[in-house]
């Protein structure tokens, strides 16, 4: 393999911009000798709270908690149908089977690569619970659609904005129209820690405190316990989450600045590039291209020191592993499965600088030229 000249991942440059602000957060918290549900995460939890401008905050260990437990707070569960989509991370409809429900999915827009609006309402049955949509590659979903559709059924609606936090919609806030807003910190996301975080948002007090439980055993009270889990943002994760929040705005800014490059390079090439909904804001978790010859591209990328990935190769239900009696066997999604063999993530991170961009569309146009 060639040396890396352009690496996947920019979470450690980015460590080292902020590496006295981090090492300093982190000290603290060590000196402070409180290392789960303390000041930090109470902290966190307000600044994420004026950030997103959702009532209230709970911070997790991971979005799929976010995810699972949103589900439960609200009252979904065994025999219930939850829709989505089968092109994302496996963990949304992870979330779905961790709580005896079974994930519908819908086929995406070949546009946004987003669920497909118009296609929610035939996947609807009497079983029907709630509906998750997911702000892949940090694109929102047209939540007023989602809200007419979901008032329209008498559904709750969950968002996975494990890629989104920061974007929105022309007229609306991601969180706004949802009984709960879900994602996550894990380190490659747009707001990223240093090993696993997740939240949930939301505007109702009815399910704060389930929330609360869920995520500590129970308990909101020492030694008072009911069912829940161990799933706490540890103090360390949310001081550094806390010091990185302030930039996000930034990064989101930067992220959008070099996928706009790519774009404008790129955009004679014949390869599928991502789109940008009138007046949305796109915060570019990844810069996804489609191409027939993917691998070969990506394999030719390698070679030139481009690390590219795939985001997602294997469609949810394309998956060994899909489990459980999940619903229809084999849903019929051909967008979702095209989308699927011809995927290719480039990078795209705040830290990646025009010249590598340049770089990497310079050798896509090389690629593309010994394909004629
Ligand atoms: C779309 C989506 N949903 C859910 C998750 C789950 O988040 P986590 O890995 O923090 O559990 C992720 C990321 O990993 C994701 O990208």
């Amino acid at each position: 393999m060639a040396e890396v000249k352009v690496p996947f991942y920019g979470h450690v440059r980015q460590y080292h911009n902020l590496k006295a602000e981090i090492d300093g957060a982190i000290n603290r918290v060590l000196e402070s000798g409180v290392y789960t549900l303390g000041a930090e995460g109470k902290k966190l939890e307000a600044e994420l709270q004026e950030y997103t401008g959702m009532k209230h905050a709970i911070t997790v260990n991971s979005g799929t908690d976010a995810i699972w437990f949103a589900l439960l707070a609200l009252g979904v569960g065994k025999g219930d149908e939850v829709i989505t989509t089968s092109n994302t991370f496996w963990a949304t409809a992870e979330s779905v089977w961790l709580i005896g429900a079974t994930p519908v999915f819908v086929d995406i827009d070949p546009k946004t690569r987003n669920i497909d609006l118009a296609k929610i309402e035939e996947k609807i049955t009497p079983k029907t619970k709630a509906i998750i949509p997911v702000h892949l590659f940090g694109l929102p979903v047209d939540m007023k659609e989602i809200k007419r559709i979901a008032d329209k059924h008498n559904l709750f609606i969950v968002e996975d904005a494990a890629q989104a936090l920061g974007s929105r919609g022309d007229t609306f806030k991601i969180g706004e129209y949802s009984d709960a807003l879900c994602t996550s910190f894990i380190t490659a996301k747009n707001l990223g820690c240093f090993g696993d975080g997740g939240a949930v948002f939301t505007n109702r007090d009815d399910i704060v405190e389930k929330l609360m439980r869920f995520r500590n055993h129970g308990s909101i009270k020492r030694s008072v316990h009911s069912v829940g889990w161990n799933s706490r943002l540890d103090e360390i994760q949310a001081a550094v989450l806390s010091v990185k929040l302030k930039h996000l705005d930034e990064w989101s800014d930067l992220r959008a600045a070099r996928a706009a490059e790519y774009t404008e390079q790129l955009k004679d090439t014949g390869i599928g590039l991502p789109y940008v909904n009138p007046g949305y804001k796109h915060v570019f978790h990844l810069y996804v291209i489609e191409t027939q010859g993917r691998d070969d591209l990506q394999a030719y990328l390698l070679e030139k020191g481009i690390v590219a990935l795939t985001n997602y190769p294997i469609a949810i239900h394309q998956q060994e592993g899909f489990p459980f009696g999940a619903g229809d066997p084999k849903p019929y999604l051909p967008h979702t499965e095209k989308h699927a063999a011809s995927v290719l993530s480039l990078p795209v991170y705040p830290e990646i600088t025009s010249e590598e961009v340049t770089y990497v569309c310079d050798c896509v146009k090389e690629w593309v030229a010994l394909q004629k």
